[in-house]
């Protein structure tokens, strides 16, 4: 277990620059923002804060062992990622969430497409790409809080500007905000307002009417949307054709015995065509 290594004077400033540009919204988020810790997802889901009725933020400047989902790895450099996760508790007699990390995929999109990046497409289930290339990741992970609806823990990392020798392991294509905004991306403080407050239009429409509300707008960005993809789990793999999302954010594959559906879990979504993963 690691330690979190706290606040330094650039830290600090971070936090206090975000807290102003989140203007009235502010009070609505716990924000801490860290200069290393191993996963901001690990340090929320091993010590969760107190609930004091706000959704706690946690900002690392740089992870020492970031994660992805089914012990994969998350990879981010100082000064050129932004890795933050959010502590979000749900209301008494909320349902059980479903659709959580597709959600979560759409608040970020819309705040890059509000800061004008063009070609930002969905990944079931959890990926945001810019014209067929990873940008981002989001790992959601749920704490059972006894007598209550489980909390999640929702972590992203973005990349803002990868090294030139970034080595990525198991990925076709990846990319940058500088490289798809054609420039010299928002600071981390300004990309977090817009995405916060996105999360925060998000965490109102969702637990009011939960995943369906959102469903349509997930599947306008939804990359593979009627091509040909393959979903790989641990024993089998299922060949089809994406035929988007249901109400619950399962992945609906039509194929030629129907349309299938598919949980997100042990699973993951490939291009049909992409034989090297
Ligand atoms: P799945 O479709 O199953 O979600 P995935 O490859 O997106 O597959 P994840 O667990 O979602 O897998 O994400 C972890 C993967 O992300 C790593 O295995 C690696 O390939 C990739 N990755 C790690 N760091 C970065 C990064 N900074 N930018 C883009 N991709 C990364
Ligand atoms: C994925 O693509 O599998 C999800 C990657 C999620 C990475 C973020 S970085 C901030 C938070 N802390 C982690 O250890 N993981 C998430």
């Amino acid at each position: 277990m690691s330690s979190i290594r706290p606040s330094t004077p650039s830290a600090r400033a971070c936090a206090t620059e975000l807290a102003s540009l989140l203007g009235a919204r502010a009070r609505d988020f716990a924000l801490e923002w860290v200069e290393c810790c191993d996963s901001t997802n690990a340090r929320l889901v091993d010590a969760p804060p107190a609930d004091d009725g706000r959704v706690h933020v946690l900002v690392a400047d740089r992870q020492t062992a970031g994660r992805g989902r089914r012990g994969r790895q998350w990879l981010s450099w100082e000064g050129a990622s932004l890795t933050f996760s959010l502590l979000w508790r749900f209301a008494p007699g909320t349902p059980a969430p479903a659709g959580l990390s597709l959600a979560a995929g759409l608040a970020l999109a819309r705040a890059l497409e509000q800061l004008g990046v063009e070609g930002v497409q969905l990944k079931w289930p959890n990926d945001v790409l810019v014209h067929g290339e990873k940008l981002a990741g989001i790992l959601v992970e749920l704490l059972p809080v006894r007598g209550r609806p489980p909390a999640a823990v929702i972590g992203i990392g973005l990349n803002l500007r990868l090294p030139a020798d970034a080595a990525i392991p198991d990925q076709a294509g990846v990319t940058d905000l500088a490289a798809a905004l054609g420039g010299e991306p928002p600071s981390r403080p300004v990309l977090l307002a817009a995405i916060l407050g996105e999360f925060h239009r998000l965490f109102d429409t969702y637990a009011a009417a939960g995943f369906p509300a959102l469903r349509g707008a997930w599947e306008q960005r939804n990359a593979f949307a009627e091509l040909p993809v393959a979903v790989r789990g641990e024993s089998a793999t299922l060949q089809g054709t994406c035929a988007g999302v249901d109400d619950d954010g399962a992945l609906l594959l039509r194929t030629g015995d129907g349309v299938q559906r598919v949980l997100a879990g042990d699973v993951s979504l490939r291009p049909l065509l992409d034989g090297s993963r």
